[in-house]
């Protein structure tokens, strides 16, 4: 049975994947009107799957009440004061949602959330449990990476410097892929240089999934879920499997 334990990587990598989305790179505001979007015409309850530090929440809490299941406690505890009235934060999984059948008009996996899933018989579970909170005439929204399946091994180098609040972030990664493709595994070494005192490094390592992204479109099929679209950007511009940088999927349970 999976547990909280499985997603322990992400106790590691939150201050690291919240400095990094916002602070060392920019916010991707295209992203964030993308959801802001769908939440003016699927209002109502909404589910966030996999729910981070809350980067979401602003775009996500435009239609109403929002809950935000994720797993990792240093991820649910690193929201900001602002962000945390604006959903009601639940720890758990999304192969096992402590929620009642039907409740929520819109639910989410965004930003590659799914590959975070390595076994594909969990990831199904997933499709499975948003099927069922879902009530019907409800909408699922995710999106899942192609660059994942496509990454080749990489030897170790600098990525970024950058000036953050608590000092100067470095990253060093390593990228590599076990046999038989079906992961990618960064390998991780942060270093924060503060204004004083010693340097804290860091090793976080990630391994996400590397399936084909049509495989993800058949197992929300499989859970009962008809495909209303596919797109490959957040302009929500078709998919084309050979150019788009992501895949958003977004399905509706009849
Ligand atoms: C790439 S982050 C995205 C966070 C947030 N949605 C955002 O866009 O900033 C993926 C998130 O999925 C969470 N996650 C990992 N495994 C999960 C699971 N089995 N069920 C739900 N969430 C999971 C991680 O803890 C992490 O916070």
């Amino acid at each position: 049975m999976p547990g909280l334990a499985d997603t322990e990587v992400w106790e590691e990598y939150a201050p690291f994947f919240n400095l990094e989305e916002g602070t060392v790179f920019e916010h991707d505001l295209l992203e964030m009107e993308f959801y802001s979007r769908l939440r003016e015409l699927f209002p109502g309850p909404c589910l966030e799957i996999g729910a981070g530090g809350g980067r979401l929440a602003r775009s996500l809490s435009r239609g109403g009440f929002t809950a935000a299941l994720e797993p990792s406690r240093a991820m649910l505890e690193s929201w900001s004061s602002g962000d945390s009235r604006l959903a009601c934060r639940v720890r758990a999984l999304g192969q096992a949602m402590p929620f009642s059948e039907g409740v929520f008009g819109f639910a989410c996996f965004p930003y590659n959330g799914l590959q975070c899933i390595l076994d594909r018989g969990e990831r199904r579970a997933v499709f499975t449990e948003a099927f069922r909170v879902l009530a019907p005439g409800g909408r699922l929204v995710f999106e899942v990476s192609p660059a994942f399946r496509r990454r080749p091994a990489e030897a170790r180098s600098r990525r970024y410097r950058a000036e953050t609040p608590g000092g100067l972030l470095i990253l060093d990664e390593e990228v590599l892929r076990p046999e038989g493709g079906e992961t990618v595994i960064y390998d991780m070494r942060y270093t924060m240089v503060p204004p004083e005192g010693e340097p804290d490094v860091r090793r976080v390592v990630l391994e996400l999934a590397a399936f084909p992204v049509m495989e993800a479109v058949e197992d929300c099929s499989g859970g009962g879920f008809r495909t209303e679209a596919l797109w490959g950007d957040y302009h929500r511009v078709p998919f084309d499997p050979d150019g788009s940088p992501r895949l958003l999927v977004m399905a509706v349970k009849e």
